[in-house]
């Protein structure tokens, strides 16, 4: 029976490996830990030793062999490599995957190499350790295929910097092979002597793990958390027992050599040791083995997600139906094609779907597409998007319905089965796509604002169902030059609005690393910020048991149109609580003043404070310009008996009034006369003198 060829590249798992502190504890007594090194042995503050993470290799190596078809008498373990990303935690669930990455002929009865590579995670996804192994299959060679390269000889000829001894025990597999190796060869005395020795021989991983415990305890003593790389080959075979002494070569900085010999005989049992440590690298945001779709990847913002994404190892499904802006003309298979082509033009992983999101049909295959390709979906960017804009009395319902049915209906009817195998997975990070339109208002698009808007109420609700799955939610509110902008942003910032700029948010969100979930943020040219809800403090009117007047209301508007104290609501409950317990006691003085006076405060006061009975005739645009710690720029129009106050500078202002912010909060609150702050310089005033007399007529705080 030969190799079987065709098994190089299937995936190999997952395999889910669920486990208590014992488990990590039993390994290290079989590798020999004890009271010297009680940090491995004890489930106060326990630390993991990192070579637990072969423990994995007990679940893969058997669908490893059956796939290969190797054949199992001649099997033995060539070399070994760990790969260490993140500590193992002392308890939870190791999930592993990966495939056979090659095989390797050293002739017609010289055997042949196969190598496999997995990475394991834990249940929320964050990757632990990639560990490569190569089998060395002595009954399988002369099949055809290419020989190994040579590896040059790079062990250090000079005595080594550091001799560790240990004596296993003379039961140590005993122990050992309840982590997961129970071949016989290493318990059964008749088993090892059929296959030429005198007894059970170690584990040749036993002895890796005491290499391991000695490297650390050597190099980064009380840190294993510091170990970053371990590679090895096996050489020779050890009876329980015998002593030995793991050699260590110091290398470069964070990096040795070591090697274990006999201690008495000398014989080389594991050689060719790398072991490499220090702190972590700043963790690169990587996708390897996850899957993401992304609607409406054939151009702008989707197409730069998706080729993002797959740089960095993700496996995309690049949705798109290729229509035209406003989301009429044929579909057309090209974009997404087209997109699917350059990603693999570097060597990236992606499928095309062409379907719709605004079906639920359409939903359910581009979904399935990402489950026939990946077997899984771990990251949905909802993206697709068109334009049919319209002032609102000219809003048709065909124009209202199509862009609800894209942005709105096109995120649920995906997100829904993709949300089912995220709860599946326990994993899963969504990004939901609104716009500024929809978070501020824009003129001419009541249709795609109303959509954008309902994209984050999705979000909010999707954020709490989510998160005992692992599922995290963000949106964003993208700004970027793309074929839905051409016609609306100015050329010149259309070149330095390139989408390129908001992928950094998109894929950060996409990520293990991201924590956050629920959140808006607006996204461009570089710049990002969050975007929130945010509640005023409100006041009650009456002691909540007399119905209040629409009169009070009208009263004590300032009030309840204050934003000062303002805060977020993590749910409906969270508001409603607070909505019960009313608002915070205020400081300062009582109502009619002006309370924990601020210049912001002053302003959002104007319009209530404004004596329109005394407007009459009064045409003007005051520019308040006030200076230092909370000041800034307001100006108050006061035209046909009503007062607009709005933040920033207006063109051409009647009259303009600088002040410090200090010295204009005592003007306002009456303890700085206006002639006095005038006289004095503290009140500037330019343009029309005359109408800035108005000012102490128009407004009474
Ligand atoms: P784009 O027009 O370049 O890309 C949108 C893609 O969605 C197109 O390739 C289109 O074929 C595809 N699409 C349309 N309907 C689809 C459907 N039913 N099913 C599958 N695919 C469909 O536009 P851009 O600018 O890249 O927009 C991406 C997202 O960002 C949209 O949701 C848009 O509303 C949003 N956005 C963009 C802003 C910008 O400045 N470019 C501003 C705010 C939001």
């Amino acid at each position: 029976m030969a190799l079987n060829l065709d098994s190089l590249g299937k995936k190999i798992g997952p395999f889910t490996k669920e486990y208590t502190w014992k488990d990590p504890v039993l390994y290290a007594l079989g590798v020999g830990a004890g009271f010297s090194d009680l940090d491995y042995c004890y489930e106060k503050d326990l630390k993991v030793l990192p070579s637990y993470g072969i423990v994995t290799l007990y679940d893969f190596m058997p669908d490893l062999a059956a796939l290969s078809n190797v054949n199992l008498a001649g099997i033995l373990h060539g070399e070994q490599e760990l790969i260490f990303h993140n500590p193992i935690p002392p308890e939870g669930a190791l999930i592993t995957a990966g495939a056979i990455t090659q095989f390797y002929d050293k002739g017609p009865g010289k055997g042949a190499l196969i190598v496999a590579e997995f990475d394991t995670r834990t249940a929320s996804g964050q990757k632990l350790f990639t560990s490569r192994v190569t089998v060395f299959a002595r009954l399988d060679g002369g099949f055809g295929g290419e020989d190994a390269p040579r590896t040059p000889a790079f062990m250090p000829e000079r005595p080594p910097d550091y001799e560790i001894p240990a004596t296993p025990s003379p039961d140590q597999p005993l122990i050992y092979r309840l982590s997961g190796d129970t071949f016989a060869l290493h318990v059964d005395a008749e088993f090892a002597r059929m296959a030429g020795f005198s007894s059970p021989i170690m584990h040749g991983l036993c002895t890796h793990g005491y290499a391991c415990r000695a490297l650390i305890g050597q190099l980064i003593p009380g840190a294993p958390e510091k170990a970053r790389r371990m590679f090895n080959r096996f050489r020779s075979p050890l009876l329980p027992g015998r002593p030995i002494k793991t050699l260590i070569w110091k290398g470069d900085e964070g990096q040795a050599f070591w090697r274990v010999v006999q201690a008495d005989t000398g014989e080389i049992i594991i050689d060719n040791g790398i072991f490499e440590y220090g702190d972590a690298p700043k963790e690169e945001i990587r996708f390897d083995g996850r899957a993401a779709i992304v609607t409406g990847a054939g151009a702008g913002l989707g197409r730069v997600y998706a080729l993002e994404l797959a740089k960095r190892g993700a496996r995309v499904v690049v949705n798109d139906l290729g229509g035209a802006r406003d989301g009429s003309g044929a579909a057309s298979a090209s974009p997404a094609d087209r997109v699917v082509e350059e990603i693999k033009a570097f060597g990236g992983e992606a499928v095309a779907s062409y379907d719709s999101v605004s079906t639920p049909e359409g939903g359910e295959a581009i979904v399935n597409r990402a489950l026939e390709a990946f077997g899984r979906v771990d990251i949905l960017i909802n993206n697709a998007g068109i334009l049919r804009d319209k002032t609102f009395l000219k809003m048709d319902p065909p124009d209202w319905k199509a862009v609800l049915a894209v942005h709105l209906d096109g995120a649920f009817y995906v997100t829904r089965p993709a949300f089912r195998n995220m709860k599946e997975n326990k994993y899963g990070r969504i990004i939901m796509t609104t716009s500024a339109a929809g978070l501020y208002g824009n003129f001419g698009q009541t249709n795609y604002s109303a959509a954008k808007m309902g994209l984050v109420g999705l979000m909010n609700t999707v954020k709490l169902e989510g998160e005992k799955y692992g599922v995290k939610v963000n949106t964003i509110a993208p700004i970027a030059a793309t074929r839905l902008t051409e016609d609306i942003l100015p050329p010149d910032l259309f070149e330095q609005l390139k989408p390129e700029f908001v992928a950094p948010l998109v894929l950060y969100l996409s990520s293990e690393q991201c924590p956050v979930s629920g959140a808006i943020y607006n996204a461009g040219r570089g710049y990002f910020n969050r975007a929130a809800v945010v509640s005023g403090p409100g006041v009650m009117l009456t002691d909540g048991q007399t119905v209040p007047s629409p009169e009070m209301v009208a009263d004590r508007l300032t009030d309840v149109l204050r934003m000062e104290g303002a805060r977020e609501f993590y749910n409906a409950t969270e508001a409603l609580g607070a909505m019960l317990a009313g608002p915070e006691p205020q400081s300062g003085p009582a109502p009619g003043g002006i309370p924990q006076i601020t210049v912001a405060a002053v302003f959002e006061r104007m319009p209530q404070a404004f004596q329109a009975e005394k407007a009459a005739g009064v045409d003007v645009v005051f520019q308040f310009r006030i200076a230092g710690e909370g000041g800034g720029d307001w100006a108050a129009a006061v035209k046909d008996a009503v007062c607009t106050v709005t933040p920033g500078l207006q063109e051409k202002p009647t009259t303009t009034i600088k002040m410090a912010a200090e010295d204009f909060l005592n003007l306002m609150s009456g303890k700085l006369p206006a002639m006095q702050a005038y006289t004095s310089g503290k009140l500037k005033i330019e343009g029309d003198l005359l109408k800035s007399q108005l000012i102490e007529k128009l407004f009474k705080f």
